[in-house]
């Protein structure tokens, strides 16, 4: 059901990732994983493709886990280094992720931006290493309180888009995910309105038709992260320019997060 990594997929297919950030351990992931088969029906995956990005350490007992158990559920990584190889103690490869066969890899998360300094050109660097190991990036963009305060969210959001994006080629750029994280939502409490997110999606796939066409600005999947739960994931995947949500808290508890995808798939679990 999952395509191969590099292929553009159908948008009326929405992608809902859980981003464990650095939570769960190589055992804790077995347990995770074989609830959330347990408690996401089959049927939901026609409508839904699920993925979860656990720690670079258990990754392998995820890929583990959905080659022989059959889970329908896909998992990728949190981060790749923007290096091939060599000495950079501490950082994974694209070609590392890839013969774990990681369906995404997140780039240039607001986490990362802010505790590791990662600015525009690292981001720009990590996105075209992982496309050219097949891994779509997962490209996080949003502001920070003062910028939405400016009333600047938009230019600012597009401006990261951009430059992540520079000497990205059309059929790379058609299989890249865009998540919409605005930090101020992020870990708080306090989810951007459905509007509030739906106004800054449209504007990254303007700026996509801008750069690449209609049709690539067309298949490219834009996403909304920040304090999405079972509760409000409706709202926000009804937007005509939302195509799903990186979530952050809510995916650490395999039944909350199942209950998410399902209504997110547009049905509900009991
Ligand atoms: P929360 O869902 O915990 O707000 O985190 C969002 C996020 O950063 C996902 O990448």
């Amino acid at each position: 059901m999952t395509p191969p990594a590099g292929t553009a997929t159908n948008r009326s297919r929405r992608l809902i990732v859980g981003n464990w950030k650095m939570n769960l351990t190589h055992a804790d992931t077995v347990g995770y994983l074989q609830k959330l088969a347990r408690g996401l029906p089959a049927r939901y995956y026609h409508n839904v493709e699920v993925v979860v990005l656990p720690p670079f350490t258990a990754i392998r007992s995820a890929q583990t886990m959905v080659l022989s158990d059959g889970f329908m559920m896909t998992y990728g990584a949190q981060d790749v280094s923007q290096h091939e190889s060599g000495a950079y103690t501490g950082e994974v490869s694209g070609a590392m992720l890839a013969e774990l066969r990681c369906r995404y890899v997140v780039v240039g998360h607001s986490e990362r931006r802010q505790h590791h300094h990662e600015d525009d050109t690292v981001v720009n660097a990590k996105v075209r290493a992982a496309l050219a190991h097949g891994i779509p990036p997962i490209l996080c963009v949003g502001e920070g309180l003062e910028v939405r305060d400016a009333d600047s969210h938009i230019g600012h959001c597009t401006a990261q888009l951009t430059a992540a994006l520079e000497k990205v080629i059309p059929e790379e750029a058609a299989t890249v995910v865009v998540a919409y994280e605005p930090v101020w939502a992020i870990g708080t409490g306090r989810v951007a309105g459905p509007s509030e997110a739906q106004e800054v999606c449209a504007a990254l796939r303007t700026t996509l038709g801008e750069l690449y066409g209609q049709t690539v600005a067309g298949a490219v999947r834009v996403l909304y992260g920040g304090s999405v739960k079972s509760d409000n994931i409706g709202e926000i995947v009804a937007e005509r320019d939302i195509d799903g949500a990186l979530i952050g808290g809510a995916s650490i508890d395999p039944d909350e997060f199942a209950k998410l995808c399902a209504i997110a798939a547009g049905g509900s679990l009991r």
